[in-house]
């Protein structure tokens, strides 16, 4: 992987169209020629062979990660009148696409360790007046870790919840072995550009074994058309272009080695962060693989270290500063998720792509250890 004098001068998405620049451009010159630019060959070619990367049934390309969210739900039946439950530690896209299926979202706390849904959490939400009318919960894997899918499971199964899986940040991990995505009844996949599996713009895909909901999300899709002109079910516009799929094919071959040489980095990143008393590294549960999208540290001076680092050009950002349940836009509340607000004033990410230098992670430890002897 090529690494830059300045290691800050790529960012990752154009460094990964550059990686790919001759295949990429053979791939769109084939779709311009091919006359077909809309759920054509080369999206029905992207969804076969992602089902076969993760190793299940199916893979329907949409617009977007959001939209992913959106018509599954809309596919299982759940909108108006139902509650999902939503991790509050969380982009807000997550809760966003459970809105536009109509379905109203609830927010669960996260473990502290893994940021991810609680199950803990799930069950006192189910179990809680809050919880009545709650059809089914979308668990993210968030920044790549896996969530504890078995205790998820079993809570779910208590209750009687549909789980889904939002895998947005999580291509490429494993959950003792298996891929995310293969795990709940549907996953939700972007491939915004940022992603470990990045397009040239918005793009999408549920997975999933359930070959009627599959169908079902196909007809929704595209305005519900079971054959053309003909909508047996509402349905939207949310198509993959054939261009964003072509250039998905081309990234997918490298999804392996780049995820790989995220985790080699990563690995750099934790040898470092042994003993730093002022950093915690993110954990990784056992069973787990991470697919490390980004590498996220706590820290007890969030802001004043995020300065320290942006003031030396490094390109670090906070994933997420306002917890879901606070936001205005999905009834900001007063309610008090402990782990939630925790993590929203602690997390801070520290640059992470596969086309980092190891010279580039050792310039991030540096400046830490300088703000660490300015600071104490
Ligand atoms: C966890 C998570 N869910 C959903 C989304 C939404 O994906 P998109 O931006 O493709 O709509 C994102 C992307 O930002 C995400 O990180």
């Amino acid at each position: 992987m090529p690494s830059t004098t300045n290691h800050w001068s790529l960012l990752y998405p154009q460094a990964d169209q550059q990686r790919h620049a001759v295949a990429l451009t053979q791939a769109m010159q084939r779709v311009c020629a091919s006359g077909s630019y809309i759920l054509g060959a080369e999206v029905e070619a992207f969804e076969s062979e992602f089902a076969s990367y993760l190793g299940n049934n199916q893979v329907v390309g949409v617009a977007s990660g959001t939209d992913a969210i959106e018509l599954i739900l809309r596919a299982l039946g759940i909108g108006a009148g139902s509650k999902v439950a939503v991790p509050s530690f969380a982009p807000s896209a997550v809760a966003a696409g459970v809105a536009r299926s109509g379905a109203e979202p609830e927010f669960a706390d996260i473990e502290p360790g893994t940021f991810t849904l609680c199950p803990e959490a799930l069950d006192a939400l189910l179990c809680s007046p809050r919880g009545r009318g709650v059809k089914a919960a979308v668990v993210v894997h968030l920044y790549g870790h896996p969530a504890d899918w078995e205790s998820l499971q079993r809570v779910a199964d208590e209750h009687g919840i549909v789980l889904l899986e939002d895998c947005a940040q999580a291509h490429g991990a494993l959950w003792h072995g298996r891929p995310v995505g293969t795990l709940g009844r549907a996953a939700a996949f972007s491939f915004y550009p940022t992603k470990n599996l990045a397009a040239l713009g918005d793009a999408g895909a549920v997975a999933t074994n359930d070959a009627a909901l599959a169908e079902r999300v196909r007809e929704i899709r595209q305005y519900g058309w079971k054959q053309r002109y003909v909508s047996d079910r509402a349905g939207v516009n949310s198509r993959l272009d054939e261009l964003q799929a072509a250039v998905l094919r081309v990234k997918l071959g490298a999804l392996n080695e780049s995820v790989l040489q995220r985790r080699r980095l990563a690995a750099k990143y934790d040898a470092r962060l042994v003993g730093n008393r002022m950093v915690t590294a993110p954990m990784v549960r056992g069973g787990c693989e991470h697919a490390y999208h980004q590498y996220v540290v706590r820290t007890k001076r969030r802001d004043a270290l995020m300065q320290h680092l942006q003031g030396a050009g490094i390109p670090v950002a906070v994933h997420y500063p306002v917890p879901l349940h606070r936001q205005q836009a999905f009834g900001g509340n007063n309610e008090i998720l402990l782990e939630s607000d925790r993590a929203s004033v602690a997390v801070l990410s520290l640059p992470m792509h596969p086309y980092l230098s190891e010279e580039a992670v050792d310039a991030v430890f540096e400046s830490l250890n300088l703000f660490d002897h300015e600071g104490s």
